[in-house]
């Protein structure tokens, strides 16, 4: 017995150094790479549209790749949201020819896109930054041309994005589930607003990739067949927002309680547009704004997500932030209820800082029209408008509150 006892602590102990010794050398090693995959595969012929390219940029990049300082697509630090990853950056997407992409080929942007490889280091990238198999020629197309247009988002930025530094999680991750997307330029055709339950179905998995953040798990998600993916829809991967809060994405399917099988069409298009839940609840970052959507594409995809049969568990609710009451602090009270700390952080400094507000915006009127509607009073603004959301009297608590932050910082005392 000691004996066979003694053996069983040795076999441990030798499974365990060489358990370490793996993890050291995928941790030397870093992630793997895949080399055998090159742009030539992926020459995509066909010409696109800038206008319509910068639609789904609007949809699907700029939450990521937006920077405020040079109002372009230059790129910035992601932190806290992925910490989990590394410490992560959004690379400079504009024409600038050393620190942006102006000197990656139509094909290098494609391989990218389509398989997630890096043209340049055949790494595959971790799941912070989407990789569209499945998206039509058609869409990419116009991707392509809007990155290489004159709209002034993608104009040369000189900002240097440090390179991301992988956690060491990532790199396990990316040795033992993650994978690449097919060597393959082309996909289906995308379907058109006569076969709804199609478009809904290509827009929510291919395009939008909805059910990236509202399955089981994000890092068990199938991109290039999304309906494998972990917990297809029900909800239950936890995210983080921009103030490194947790944040839950809910199920999608049809169930009553913790899906959409209670929500009107009216319902659903008022979050995906307006950012605003049933309950008059504000959806938080990452959630995205949908307003760029069609009539007939939030028809398809209500469509299509009703054809989902109901998860068997609710997934747990997003916990709500906690919002102190307008009786403590009414201005404070509307900057928590609206969502604002999920992408300005509680402290509104650092990287998306309010102190330049009040500078920017010296009176009341012109600081609420900003927030009532950001890209009506500059056109190029990508925070979302709250203008629905608030009556005079809590826009007028609100600017106080955000001029109080950029005085006195978070800790300042409400007036009396
Ligand atoms: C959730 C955040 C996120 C979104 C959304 C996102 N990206 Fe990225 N992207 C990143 C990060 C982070 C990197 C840097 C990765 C690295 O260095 O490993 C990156 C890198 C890139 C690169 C490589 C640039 C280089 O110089 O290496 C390109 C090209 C790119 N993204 C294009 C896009 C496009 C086009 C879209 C929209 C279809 C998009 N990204 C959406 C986070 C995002
Ligand atoms: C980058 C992640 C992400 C993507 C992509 C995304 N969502 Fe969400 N979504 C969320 C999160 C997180 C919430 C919860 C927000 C909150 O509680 O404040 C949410 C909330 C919602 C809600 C409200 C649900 C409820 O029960 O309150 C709906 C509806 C919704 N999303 C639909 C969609 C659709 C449709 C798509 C694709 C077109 C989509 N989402 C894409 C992250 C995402
Ligand atoms: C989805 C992310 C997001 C949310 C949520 C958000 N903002 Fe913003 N906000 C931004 C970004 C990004 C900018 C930089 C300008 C731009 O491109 O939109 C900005 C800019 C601002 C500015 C102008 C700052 C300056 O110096 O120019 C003010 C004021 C502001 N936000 C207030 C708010 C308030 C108040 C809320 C809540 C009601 C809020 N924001 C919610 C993303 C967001």
């Amino acid at each position: 017995m000691r004996r066979l006892l003694r053996l069983l602590g040795l076999l441990l102990l030798l499974a365990i150094a060489l358990a370490a010794a793996v993890l050291g050398v995928v941790w030397v090693l870093g992630p793997p790479t895949y080399e055998q995959y090159s742009p030539e595969a992926f020459t995509l012929e066909r010409k696109g549209d800038a206008e319509a390219g910068k639609r789904l940029v609007t949809m699907l990049c700029v939450r990521c790749h937006y920077d405020p300082q040079s109002n372009t697509l230059a790129g910035r630090a992601l932190a806290p949201a992925f910490d989990r990853y590394g410490q992560v950056h959004a690379a400079n997407l504009t024409q600038d020819d050393v620190r942006g992409i102006a000197h990656w080929t139509d094909a290098d942007r494609v391989m990218l896109l389509r398989s997630g490889v890096h043209p340049q280091r055949h790494e595959l990238m971790p799941p912070y930054m989407p990789w569209l198999p499945g998206i039509a020629d058609t869409d990419l197309a116009d991707l392509l041309a809007y990155l290489r247009g004159d709209d002034p988002w993608v104009q040369p930025s000189r900002k240097a994005d440090p390179p991301t530094q992988l956690s060491f999680e990532a790199i396990v991750r990316s040795w033992t589930i993650w994978e690449p997307g097919p060597q393959r330029a082309s996909t289906l055709p995308r379907p058109d607003d006569a076969e709804p339950i199609a478009l809904g179905a290509y827009l929510a998995n291919d395009l939008l990739q909805c059910h990236g953040c509202h399955s089981a798990s994000l890092d068990r998600v199938d991109w290039l067949y999304p309906s494998h993916s972990e917990g297809f829809y029900a909800g239950g991967t936890v995210l983080r927002d921009l103030a490194g809060h947790p944040i839950v994405g809910p199920g999608l399917t049809a169930r009553e309680d913790g899906g959409l099988g209670a929500w009107s069409f009216e319902e659903f298009r008022r979050a995906l547009v307006e950012g605003e839940g049933p309950q008059g609840e504000v959806l938080r970052w990452p959630m995205p704004r949908y307003g760029a959507l069609t009539e007939a594409e939030l028809t398809a995809l209500y469509a299509y997500l009703r054809t989902l049969p109901p998860a068997t568990t609710a997934p747990k609710r997003p916990a709500p932030y906690k919002v102190v009451t307008d009786v403590v602090d009414p201005g404070r009270h509307q900057f928590e209820r609206l969502g604002c700390p999920s992408c300005h952080g509680a402290k509104a400094q650092g990287f998306l800082s309010l102190d330049d507000a009040p500078t920017r915006f010296p009176t009341d009127p012109q600081l609420a029209a900003y927030i009532s509607d950001p890209a009506f009073v500059d056109e190029h603004a990508w925070m979302p408008a709250y203008g629905h959301l608030l009556d005079d009297a809590q826009m007028a608590d609100l600017c106080e509150y955000v001029r109080r932050l950029a005085e006195h910082g978070p800790h300042a005392a409400p007036p009396k």
